[in-house]
């Protein structure tokens, strides 16, 4: 069964919004490396493939069932943070935003019925806790490292070790 033109649209509404959230993160990528963070924008960097994975799931998803991908405009994102923590509390914030936006997304599957999509979301109603633990595991480390320079090189280069996916347990690495 093709997908419907509503559902369609709730999905390239959120192929735009994966999108322009790597489109920030990767714009934090970009201040990280100005303030020689190389670490902290490696981070950012990983997190910008991501969120272009998590759009071309969705594309790819679309598109196996019969709708007419669209891609919308992305704004430019922000650029200018005061501190490293401020970066990671607007990540945190961010992926709180995105993860009303799968729920909704979620909801709208529901009331039409269409169990393929609910099944699809599901996936990124996990990712999402994980995405949230995530930022708030650095947010946490961040607030104990405070102005520490010593603190802030070092959780950089912890940082700096991220592969694709970051655990809990390496982000809240002790400095
Ligand atoms: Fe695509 Fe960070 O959620």
């Amino acid at each position: 069964m093709n997908i419907s033109k509503n559902m369609t649209k709730v999905f390239n509404d959120q192929i735009q919004a994966e999108l322009a959230s790597a489109y920030l993160y990767l714009s934090m990528a970009a201040w990280f490396e100005e303030n020689d963070f190389g670490g902290f924008a490696h981070w950012m960097k990983k997190q910008y493939a991501e969120e272009v994975e998590h759009a071309m799931k969705m594309f790819d998803y679309v598109a196996s069932r019969g709708g007419k991908v669209e891609l919308k405009a992305i704004s430019a994102p922000k650029r200018e943070w005061a501190n490293v923590l401020a970066v990671y509390q607007d990540t945190l914030a961010h992926e709180m935003e995105v993860t009303k936006l799968i729920y909704k997304m979620v909801e709208a599957a529901a009331k039409e019925k269409d169990y393929a999509s609910t099944e699809f979301l599901n996936w990124f109603v996990k990712e999402q806790v994980e995405e949230e633990e995530t930022a708030s595991g650095i947010v946490a480390t961040l607030e104990k490292v405070g102005d520490s320079v010593v603190g802030l090189v070092t959780y950089d280069h912890v940082l700096g070790k991220r592969s694709t996916k970051i655990g809990r347990a390496s982000c809240r690495e002790r400095v």
